[in-house]
């Protein structure tokens, strides 16, 4: 990405300040040669913010109680996402649900949400073969940026595209008015799916505990020591015999010794079927 004309460009300093402002909030490393995407994400909200130059924003951030921390993180962090990436995960989830021999409710954790997508992709699958009720997903996020769309539901209906028709036919409602544009989920899906904050380089909030937990396209952000720590954090909310999916480009191999691998980017954690 090229900065546009009149970004600030970022000095080595100003960029390694940032490398360790995100490391030290998200566990996120910024790597060498992303000045320019930096200088980019943040062009606007210098303008907002009525400073020419990013050493104020740097002073700014620094003021303690700014509260311009959130929204730098906001602007920061990678949020790309769609229904249904990585569609194989989605099958083999359907094919889980029809082997499940534990009881109560199936629970799933989108880990890193973004805007929602994923959890959602999940509760398609779980409405088809469970119907409406005995199962939840829940969504978080380090972004709050992100959570407040994923909470709101609401997608452009070119996104609807990537959606399997047979859901898209059954759990999907095309937005009216203001709306026309966009499309949301049956209230009866919505009620199943919630999402809150949460930093997964620092202690989890209480979220409980889950058959399966998509951690996908989040880790590749992380260097070695912080996977590590963050792999053996989640597998602690696996039931037995759960299974932690990550992104087709990632790897944990070696990092927790209760995973077994089943593919690429499935992994089952020890014990009975879940
Ligand atoms: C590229 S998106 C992946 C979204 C989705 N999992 C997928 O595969 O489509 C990465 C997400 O990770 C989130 N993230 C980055 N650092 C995080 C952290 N320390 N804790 C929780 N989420 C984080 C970002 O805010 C962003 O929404």
């Amino acid at each position: 990405m090229s900065a546009p004309t009149g970004t600030p460009p970022l000095t080595p300093v100003e960029f390694s300040w940032f490398q360790a402002f995100l490391r030290e909030r998200t566990g996120i490393e910024l790597r060498a040669g992303k000045e320019t995407l930096v200088a980019a994400r943040l062009e606007r909200r210098l303008r907002e913010c009525g400073l020419s130059t990013m050493g104020a924003y740097i002073d700014l951030l620094s003021v303690p109680g700014s509260g311009e921390e959130t929204t730098a993180v906001d602007l920061l962090t990678t949020d790309e996402t769609s229904f249904f990436r990585e569609a194989d995960h989605f099958d083999l989830l359907s094919q889980l649900l029809q082997t499940r021999t534990g009881t109560g409710p199936v629970r799933v954790w989108s880990a890193a949400s973004s805007t929602g997508e994923e959890a959602f992709s999940a509760a398609l699958v779980l409405a088809d073969r469970l119907g409406t009720a005995g199962w939840e997903v829940l969504g978080t996020d380090v972004s709050h940026r992100v959570l407040a769309r994923a909470q709101q539901a609401l997608y452009p209906l070119e996104a609807a595209g990537r959606i399997p028709d047979r859901f898209r036919e059954r759990f999907c409602l095309k937005g009216r008015g203001s709306s026309r544009d966009s499309f949301t989920f049956r209230a009866e899906i919505r009620a199943n799916v919630s999402f809150r904050p949460a930093d997964l380089t620092g202690p989890l909030p209480e979220i409980g505990t889950f058959d399966v937990v998509l951690l996908r396209n989040v880790l590749l952000y992380f260097g070695e020591e912080t996977r590590r720590e963050l792999v053996h954090r989640v597998v602690k909310t696996l039931r037995p015999g759960g299974h932690l999916l990550i992104g087709h480009a990632e790897s944990i191999s070696g990092l927790h010794p209760g995973l077994t691998p089943l593919g690429p980017s499935v992994h089952r954690y020890g014990g009975e079927p879940s």
